[in-house]
């Protein structure tokens, strides 16, 4: 094969970022194994594949890391964070956290969010322009998890700040240099304020909790690393994704201005509209297992140890699963998108991520029911696993 007509993909690649479709097509078609030798890592794109991988845990671990720089510098997962975790552990600790997110709790939460996007959006009325991203969707997730967890709003920016930068690929340094957030530490002063200061909200329930260790049986409670991880893989997981699908919204549908007029007629279409950009761009279109044994996949040994990543975002473009699948359409009927993955691993916020996305349009579109984008000031961020705007100026 030429030079030419090679297929090339990795995550780390700021032009392939832009616009990913493209290679990922032609790997779904031709090489539905691809191996990237430069980094070592396998990549399945096929819907099919992406679905089965997603719920074989004994054979596609994620305990050896959810980063391939973690996996590779072989940092092991710190207690608690069960996105790196395979059951039993993982169960044990998803359980736990889940029964700290009570229904009444999220009801709050709904509140919450619209308050606050009232207070972002009711000061861009009129305004002739504003920054989607830095004006709204990068404040609000963020704003959003500290309320569930109960972060003082003062203390979140910094927060957001050092979050982000460290999670941001930086062109000149080697990929394993680069410098994994330490996930839990920042949160440890709060912690340490609830202990002293119970009351009925989430974090003293995780203080409270008391179970049966799958690992020893020893009945306990949670250790402050475990509380804290958990709070650094809540913001983790749901800040950065959760901003890039507003601001995805803002662009599909300043695209597809017929889509937009749709929805701004019929709000009953909120809700699929919402899923459909899901689909349609992932906000975190890559994810990362470790194999346990050697496997056969698409006639080829994968050896034992091997990372394999699963391109979420290249599934939701598989015409197999979903027909003329590059076309956006808010009355798109689908089964189901891997956007937030499947089977043990799915994703834990994806109601709330859901309800956010929701309420942020609904708001958005009862103000501003047109918008241009001003792409000379847009900017992708480049991270290894989010993928959307950092910075999207619309014109109204
Ligand atoms: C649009 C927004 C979001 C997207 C696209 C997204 C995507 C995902 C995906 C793909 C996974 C599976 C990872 C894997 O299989 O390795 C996941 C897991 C997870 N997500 Fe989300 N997420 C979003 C929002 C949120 C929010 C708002 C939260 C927190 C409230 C959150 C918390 C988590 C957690 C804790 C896990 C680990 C679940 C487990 O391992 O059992 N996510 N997310």
């Amino acid at each position: 094969m030429s030079a030419a007509t090679e297929i090339y993909y990795d995550p780390y690649d700021f032009a392939i970022d832009e616009n990913p479709y493209p290679v990922w097509k032609r790997m779904r078609e031709e090489a539905p194994l691809y191996y990237n030798e430069r980094y070592d890592f396998y990549a399945v794109s096929r819907y099919a594949d992406v679905e089965a991988i997603s719920v074989d845990w004994q054979t596609y671990t994620s305990s050896k890391g959810i980063l391939m720089e973690m996996v590779k510098a072989g940092i092991p997962t710190p207690p608690g964070l069960f996105i790196a975790e395979d059951p039993p552990e993982h169960d044990m600790h998803r359980l736990i956290l889940s029964r700290a997110v009570t229904p009444k709790r999220v009801l709050v939460l709904e509140n919450r969010i619209r308050e606050l996007c009232a207070e972002y959006l009711d000061p861009l009325v009129g305004s002739g322009r504003f920054d989607l991203m830095q004006d709204f969707a990068s404040q609000l997730p963020m704003r959003v998890i500290g309320a569930l967890v109960g972060i003082p709003d003062e203390y979140l920016l910094t927060l957001r700040d050092q979050v982000e930068e460290s999670a941001r690929l930086k062109e000149e340094k080697p990929q394993e240099e680069q410098r994994l957030p330490s996930i839990g530490e920042p949160y440890a002063p709060f912690l340490e304020f609830k202990k002293a200061n119970p009351a009925d909200d989430f974090l003293t329930t995780l203080i409270e909790a008391r179970f049966k260790d799958v690992l020893t049986g020893e009945q306990r409670g949670l250790s402050d690393a475990e509380i804290l991880n958990y709070v650094g893989m809540l913001y983790a997981a749901g800040v950065e994704t959760t901003a890039r699908l507003i601001g995805w919204l803002g662009k599909t549908l300043a695209d597809n201005p017929d889509q937009r007029a749709l929805v701004v007629a019929d709000k009953s279409l909120i809700h699929n509209t919402v899923e459909e950009t899901l689909r349609y761009e992932v906000p975190s279109p890559i994810q990362v297992r470790v194999t346990t044994r050697p496997v056969e996949l698409h006639g080829q040994t994968v050896e034992a140890g091997k990372i394999v990543t699963l391109l979420t975002g290249a599934a939701n473009r598989d015409p197999a699963a979903f027909p003329d699948p590059d076309t956006f359409d808010i009355r798109r009927k689908m089964d189901a998108h891997m956007t937030f993955g499947k089977g043990v691993h799915y994703c834990f916020g994806a109601a709330l991520a859901r309800i956010e996305g929701r309420i942020a349009l609904e708001e958005i579109l009862d103000r501003f029911p047109k918008w241009d984008l001003d792409l000379s000031g847009a900017e992708l961020i480049h991270t290894a696993t989010i993928r959307g705007y950092h910075k999207l100026p619309v014109v109204l």
